[in-house]
């Protein structure tokens, strides 16, 4: 367990509870990450990165990610530390919690570790900056397998690769055939293209469109598309993810720290609950991921506690509780 900063340490401190009350057969190692600089580069500290290479798997709260200088952002250094290279980003709408929607379903598996999260960055002149966006053949055929067995194990059996290979024409490219190689090792799965803007387009028009398919892309289009399914459901407040690697697995929540929200009881942990749930089905202990899910899933549809994202007033602690009696 990664407590993380800002709203974290809460938020992490719901799903042990609820762990505990739903007797989850696991024990829990806690580690800081805090930022070390080494060398004028940031560093995941020794006891968390031996932690992690002894269990495999992780929960993590949010770090703190400094805006325009400073460090590479911790979430991005433990991702790319264990080579986390699928971002698994469901996003479904609640049933009875409403929204302008009711029909979201997406899966979206953003590529994780490279694009423009390389981090490389330099000032050319004065004047001129240049951050690379790098995309490889094989982080893209990698990933983009990874979405075609995704497609496989969640009965979905359609993928479909959303780029902007039209102004991207080479890196979006090898993106894009990575993805058509990829296919041909799949025969039972269709996969099909979309441009990313067209698919902001319908999603927000529509959602249907894409309840059916598992969406496959270069990092950065799946950081701001995720978010903007979010949106459609309710919030950053409800939905999970999972960073997905050969050695190790690391999941949390799609938000960010809350510093406005932070310390005050007031943070809605669903999806770091709804994180840890994909945690236990990547674990193979899926009674208690649906156990857990349902509980949470049917304390908000009561509608009676909840948090003030969601329209309530109720605490962590209060809701937590419920999501307890709901067990
Ligand atoms: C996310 C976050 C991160 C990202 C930040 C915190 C570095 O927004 O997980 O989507 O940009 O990937
Ligand atoms: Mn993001």
């Amino acid at each position: 367990m990664i407590p993380g900063n800002g709203i974290g340490p809460e938020i992490s401190e719901a799903v042990i509870k609820i762990f505990k009350a739903a007797k989850v057969p696991i024990e829990w190692e806690t580690v800081e990450v805090a930022p070390i600089i080494e060398n004028g580069k940031a560093v995941i500290p020794k006891p968390a990165y031996d932690s992690i290479m002894k269990t495999k798997i992780a929960l993590k709260g949010p770090l703190m990610t400094p805006i325009g200088k400073g460090f590479m952002s911790l979430n991005l250094l433990l991702r790319k530390t264990f080579n986390l290279y699928a971002n698994v980003r469901p996003c479904k709408s609640i049933p009875g919690y409403k929204t302008l929607y009711n029909n979201v379903d997406t899966v979206l598996i953003r590529e994780n570790t490279e694009g423009e999260y390389s981090g490389i960055e330099h000032e050319v002149v004065k004047g001129v900056m240049q951050s690379i966006k790098l995309i490889t053949y094989e982080a893209s055929l990698r990933v983009a397998r990874f979405a075609f067995e995704h497609a496989i194990s969640t009965g979905r059996n359609h993928v479909t690769v959303v780029h902007k290979a039209s102004i991207m024409k080479v890196s979006d490219g090898l993106f894009l055939k990575a993805c058509d190689d990829a296919a041909k090792e799949y025969p039972q799965v269709t996969l099909e293209r979309a441009v990313l803007d067209r698919v902001c387009l319908q999603i927000v028009q529509n959602p249907d469109i894409y309840a059916k398919t598992v969406m496959v892309m270069p990092n950065l289009y799946g950081d701001i598309l995720s978010d903007m399914c979010a949106g459609l459901i309710g919030g950053l407040g409800l939905t999970p993810s999972g960073n997905i690697g050969k050695d190790a697995s690391i999941f949390e929540s799609v938000h960010g720290t809350a510093p406005d929200i932070a310390g005050k009881n007031l943070a809605n942990p669903t999806a770091l609950i709804l994180s840890s749930c994909m945690m236990l089905s990547h674990m193979n202990l899926r009674d208690y991921a649906e156990r857990i899910s349902n509980a949470t899933l049917s304390t908000i549809a009561e509608g009676k506690v909840l948090t003030g994202d969601l329209g309530g007033n109720s605490s962590t602690t209060e809701f937590t509780e419920a999501i307890i009696h709901n067990l």
